[in-house]
């Protein structure tokens, strides 16, 4: 009964995805993507690496046109061939004297990472010389490179001014026009400060009477051409993207940081008396990236991709943005339309009192003419102001009190893009295709906190992840992502070296619908194979869905390569009818001699997961053609084929023959199939073997598991957060619910039973403020983007929870058995190990699997 209602409810949920196309309608919570294919390290394609004897390459700067990536290390410089970023390196040493960094340790400085000259700043200077920065042992240098010879020139330049001292303090900076524009807080003691150092003027932010930078991390900036074809002669304008301590403490209590995007004009001098060597530009605002209707907030940037648009007005903003608890693992996507930014700027001020700590409120009162805030216009000029020496002293007390504005900057589709739990995003890049249907299409390509990049495309405002790929043996951020269209080629910095991907890898597709389903715009079928379509100049016979994902494959096309397997066993025993899906958004299903099989629960016999099928002490009339299919995006798609055979067993005396015809031992009765031969060969080693692997293979992953449930409730136990929220499932039925912080206690004896949909964070005991004494992160396993933890909330007596296997592609589909724990994965699996275990110490598992034919 109750596996009836399951199957219903499974039904009813593929069926929901399959026609996701007809329901214009998305529930709020469809934004936690899972990855279509998860590719290891070992199965990466053709990529290159490139490291030297420096550590951290983190500042890449990619020239198409000499067709060079130079990469600043710690202590290093390196040019490298961006072709092969592998083949051949020019190098520069630059690492600071031992007295320098004396010095630094002298200064209580970590002679780990801090005492080294770490280089931050990296860019073209001239058409001959690049210019670079390095914190130089906590002590800035910037010093000109001779491209040409990659030799750096004798005379250094102080620092000071335009790199921090620290290297792991967030920095930004460009070098617009012969001008450096930069933001950091640069010294310790130091205020933070968005600067233009060179040449002079020189400007900066102000700190009195009212500061206009709070304990700001800098995280990007940009140069947005707004002066190109403007109708009102307006200015360029550099952009700054960061996140400060929230002023606006009323609004949004329990948050105490938020994210700022903030813009100063290009040609502004500063003023003439008010605002001497101060921008008189300076304006900020707030980045909301919240889930529509739930106060939750993700308020930290971490970093920020500016897609310039063919106009200045269709430049769009990607951010990608974190949680403020540390060890809570979770990231969001948002996307911008600078338009938006815009209209935030030209709209009320935001009152700032005396100080931090005073209430904030919306200015009423009059607004001084020229605007403040405002560049340099005709308009002004038409008025006698040609400079920013030149505008009324009201106007910069004004803006010198007003720096922040009142409206907020919300995300296109006033939602993220993305929000996934358990995955820390550290860059984002977006790089624009134009697929075979001829429209362009925005790919992302988002590196992790452990060294994974994942590849997205975005479909009517929707992401899908194509792949997520594993970069490193050893788990480490990525720091830095550029992209060249020259070399079809992604370069990744990392702690440990530079990573250079093609930016597709189609023939990793090998059937028609693979190709069309992975909805990569790289990649399309070309009736014989996933190609890529710049590769081919007449594209007529190409096929490629990327709006929906699903069509343009011949219906047969989804039965051609079917495997044909014969699999014969003893009854009583547990066999696994293998069926692994390459997606992780294919659903398995099993049909025995054509029908569909009812249900997966421990009564029914069969168990159901994505890496096969377990027929649990199988009876002889469970024997037949066993078909598995992979149900994706409306298309099924027949995998594997196995022919079951269950034979009675017979405890045979030792000397016994068997024969078909013998009367046999009148213990058993006759066996309903003829006897293969192998079974004359009851105790064959082979057979043993394997029966041996299989058992250790599932006990190893049962164990696994147990270990990892046990280990995430101790941790919560601990005051470890936790993140969880209703499965998908739930999603997908109740579309109203709300969401929000909770605080519930040992979750894991089963007394608080979250209610449906919630999303919570889950602190445990311990008290919230004593991070230091906190364990490291909790020791999910690798790989990173697969260590999800799923629970159905309520539902989980009747749906399958999924639960990420540690290692390759599959998400292992388990049935919850007992609704009323909350724990009941736990339980499930120790009965199911005790059940196993015991049914193998009297039956012999006689089987020769994967006797293929066809
Ligand atoms: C850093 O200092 C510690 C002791 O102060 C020393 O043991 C260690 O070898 C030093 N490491 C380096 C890289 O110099
Ligand atoms: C570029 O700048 C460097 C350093 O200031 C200078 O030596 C060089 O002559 C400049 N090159 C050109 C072409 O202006
Ligand atoms: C500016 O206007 C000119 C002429 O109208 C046009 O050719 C050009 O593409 C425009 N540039 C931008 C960036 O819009
Ligand atoms: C440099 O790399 C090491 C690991 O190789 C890492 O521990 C350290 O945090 C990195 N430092 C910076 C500033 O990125
Ligand atoms: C598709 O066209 C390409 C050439 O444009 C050709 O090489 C390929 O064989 C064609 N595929 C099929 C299945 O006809
Ligand atoms: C199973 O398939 C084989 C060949 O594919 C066929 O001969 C046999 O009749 C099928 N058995 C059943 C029970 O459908
Ligand atoms: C099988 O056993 C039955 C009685 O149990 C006996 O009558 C018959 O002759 C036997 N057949 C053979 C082939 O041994």
């Amino acid at each position: 009964m109750r596996s009836n209602v399951a199957w219903l409810l499974c039904l009813h949920l593929l069926c929901a995805m399959s026609t996701l196309r007809a329901y214009p309608f998305t529930p709020p919570l469809d934004l936690d993507v899972t990855p279509r294919t998860t590719v290891p390290l070992k199965e990466l394609w053709k990529s290159r690496r490139f490291s030297g004897s420096a550590v951290n390459y983190s500042t890449l700067l990619l020239e198409e046109e000499p067709g060079l990536l130079y990469v600043g290390a710690r202590g290093a410089l390196y040019a490298l061939q961006a072709s092969d970023i592998s083949s051949s390196s020019h190098t520069i040493d630059w690492e600071a004297p031992e007295n320098q960094k004396q010095l630094c340790l002298d200064k209580g400085k970590d002679n780990k990472s801090e005492c080294f000259n770490h280089i931050r700043f990296l860019q073209r200077f001239n058409s001959t010389h690049l210019y670079t920065c390095g914190t130089h042992a906590f002590s800035p240098q910037c010093a000109y490179i001779d491209s040409k010879e990659f030799k750096m020139s004798s005379v250094f330049e102080e620092g000071r001014e335009r790199c921090p001292y620290d290297p792991a303090k967030g920095y930004t900076g460009h070098l617009i026009d012969g001008q450096m524009y930069t933001a950091s807080q640069y010294e310790f003691w130091s205020s933070p400060d968005i600067r233009r150092n060179s040449p002079n003027p020189m400007l900066r932010t102000e700190e009195a009477p009212t500061r206009w930078l709070y304990e700001a991390d800098f995280v990007e900036s940009a140069l947005v051409k707004e002066s190109v074809n403007s109708s009102m002669g307006d200015d360029d304008k550099i952009y700054f993207f960061f996140t400060e301590k929230s002023q606006e403490h009323s609004l949004y209590s329990g948050y105490s940081r938020v994210a700022r995007v903030a813009r100063v004009c290009k040609s502004d001098r500063g003023g003439l008396l008010t605002l001497q060597k101060k921008w008189t530009s300076f304006l900020k605002a707030r980045l909301v990236c919240s889930l529509p209707d739930y106060e939750f907030h993700f308020n930290v940037l971490r970093s920020m991709f500016v897609l310039e648009g063919p106009r200045a007005e269709d430049t769009m903003l990607y951010g990608i943005f974190g949680l403020e608890w540390k060890n809570v693992k979770a990231s969001a996507i948002c996307r911008y339309s600078i338009k938006d930014v815009q209209q935030v700027f030209e709209g009320p001020y935001m009152e700032s009192q005396e100080d931090a700590g005073a209430k904030l409120t919306e200015y009423t009162g009059k607004v001084p003419d020229p605007r403040p805030g405002s560049c340099i216009t005709d308009q002004l000029r038409e008025k006698g102001i040609k400079l920013s020496t030149d505008l009324p002293d009201d106007v910069l007390h004004f803006i010198r009190r007003h720096p922040l504005m009142s409206r907020q900057v919300l995300p296109l589709g006033q939602r993220p893009l993305l929000f996934r739990r358990t995955v820390d995003y550290t860059k984002i890049v977006v790089h624009k295709v134009t697929a075979l249907d001829g429209q362009t299409y925005h790919m992302l390509f988002i590196g992790t906190d452990e060294g994974w990049l994942q590849k997205a495309v975005e479909v009517k405002g929707q992401l899908h992840i194509i792949e997520e790929l594993q970069l490193f043996e050893e788990p480490q951020p990525v720091n830095n992502i550029v992209i060249s269209q020259k070399q079809m080629s992604v370069y990744v910095g990392s702690p440990s070296g530079v990573v250079q991907l093609p930016l597709s890898t189609c023939h990793r597709y090998m059937s028609c619908f693979d190709c069309v389903l992975a909805r990569d715009p790289f990649c399309a079928w070309d009736g014989a194979e996933c190609v890529e379509i710049t590769s081919r100049t007449d594209r007529s016979n190409l096929t490629q869905d990327i709006l929906n994902g699903n069509e343009g494959c011949a219906k047969s096309a989804a039965d051609g390569l079917v495997q044909h397997r014969v699999r014969s066993v003893m009854a009583g025993d547990d066999v696994l009818l293998q069926c692994e899906l390459s997606s992780n958004l294919a659903t398995p299903q099993w049909t025995r001699n054509a029908k569909q099989l009812k249900g997966y629960g421990l009564n029914s016999g069969y168990r159901i997961g994505t890496d096969g099928l377990l027929v649990i002490e199988a009876k002889p009339e469970q024997s037949g053609n066993y078909s598995c299919f992979a149900l994706e995006n409306g298309v099924r798609i027949h995998i594997v084929i196995y022919t079951l055979i269950v034979q009675q067993y017979l405890p045979l005396p030792p000397h016994a023959t068997l024969h078909p015809n013998s009367n046999g031992s009148n213990l058993a009765p006759q066996p309903p199939y003829p006897l293969p031969p192998q079974f004359q060969s009851v105790r064959n080693m082979e057979a043993m073997y394997i029966t041996l692997i299989t058992i250790l293979g599932g006990l190893c992953l049962v164990l696994t598991v147990v270990l990892l449930y046990v280990g995430f409730c101790v941790q919560s136990k601990r005051g470890k957060y936790s993140l969880r929220a209703a499965a998908q499932a739930d999603r997908k039925k109740k579309r109203n619910d709300r969401m929000e912080l909770k605080t519930i206690s040992s979750h894991c004896n089963g007394k608080a039973k979250p209610p449906d949909g919630l999303l919570q964070i889950v602190p445990g005991e311990a008290q919230v403020s004593s991070n230091k004494e906190l364990p490291p992160a909790p020791p999910l396993p690798p790989p990173p983007s697969n260590s999800e933890l799923d629970y159905t909330n309520g539902f989980s007596a009747t749906l399958p929870s999924v639960l990420r296997k540690m290692n390759g592609n599959s998400y292992v589909l388990l049935r919850q058995t007992d609704g009323d724990t909350t724990s009941p994965m736990y339980y499930s699996f120790t009965e199911e190990l005790n059940q196993i275990l015991e049914k193998r110490n009297h039956t012999q598992l006689c089987s020769k699997p994967d006797e293929s034919s066809v």
